[in-house]
């Protein structure tokens, strides 16, 4: 069964969620040609370690890392090394903290210095794709009409979602019920309901939807190679708009405000 999340839970998923997305963003900032992919690691975990947060993904099935950096062809669960980072890779940076019992879990896909117009395309319809799933998570609908949402953009754009991974339930635990396939599967589907709080992540294929895990037991590439984007946001379900709880705003002002 999925229970939905009480007002008190909700609040200390927002504040999970701000964190998670102030960590995320201010990483991606630093994200340049030259910087190693353990650099940008250390980074955020820095900064995860400043707001009193903790890494969500470090230890998680023995997950080495504070963050999952997957460049290029990686498609998700990179593992950062001594890998430099050149011009015109792109970066998918995940990043998932714990605050006060609560997780927050959220990835984008940036280029280093800048890229080929067509791989901006790719990172342009995955974040849109997200965007389409975050706007079917509305009371009446189903968790498959956020999946038929982000496999219709992204198919009709010419590329591919990945099927082995997929979003799910988020709260005091990083994989909670249900899960949120990013492509239309038969299975029964549970009724979205207010208070679910879900991360939405597509995975999407410049080529065919093919993965395989490397040898490292963890990053996943694309079989043919070929460039893939990732973005995720957690959301809440609620009796109107879905709020995207993974929002920087909301630690901003809570900064002001005790400064
Ligand atoms: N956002 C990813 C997920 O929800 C990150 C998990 S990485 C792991 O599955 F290492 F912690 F597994
Ligand atoms: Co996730």
């Amino acid at each position: 069964m999925i229970r939905p999340k009480n007002v008190k839970e909700i609040e200390g998923m927002r504040d999970a969620g701000a964190m998670a997305n102030t960590v995320l963003l201010e990483t991606a900032k630093i994200i340049k040609p030259g910087i190693s992919t353990r650099e940008i690691d250390e980074f955020a975990a820095e900064c995860i370690e400043r707001y009193k947060g903790k890494s969500a993904f470090l230890g998680y099935r023995g997950y080495p890392c504070h963050t999952c950096i997957s460049v290029n062809e990686e498609v998700v669960h990179g593992i950062s090394g001594t890998r430099t980072v050149q011009f015109g890779d792109i970066i998918s940076l995940d990043v998932g903290v714990t605050y006060q019992g609560f997780i927050g879990d959220n990835a984008i896909t940036v280029a280093a210095g800048g890229c080929a117009v067509e791989i901006q395309n790719l990172m342009d319809v995955t974040q849109r794709s997200l965007d389409e799933g975050i706007k079917a998570a509305v009371l009446g609908n189903r968790v498959v009409d956020i999946s038929r949402a982000i496999q219709k953009h992204v198919e009709s754009n010419g590329y591919s979602v990945v099927r082995e991974f997929v979003g799910h339930g988020v709260g005091r635990s990083m994989h909670e019920e249900p899960q949120i396939p990013n492509f239309v599967d038969g299975a029964p589907s549970p009724k979205l309901k207010a208070g679910m709080t879900i991360a939405i992540e597509p995975m999407v294929n410049m080529g065919n939807p093919e993965v395989l895990i490397l040898e490292d037991g963890w990053t996943v590439i694309t079989k043919d190679r070929k460039p893939s984007a990732h973005f995720e946001h957690t959301i809440l379900v609620t009796e109107e708009e879905p709020e995207i709880l993974t929002c920087a705003t909301r630690m901003d002002s809570k900064v002001e405000a005790s400064s």
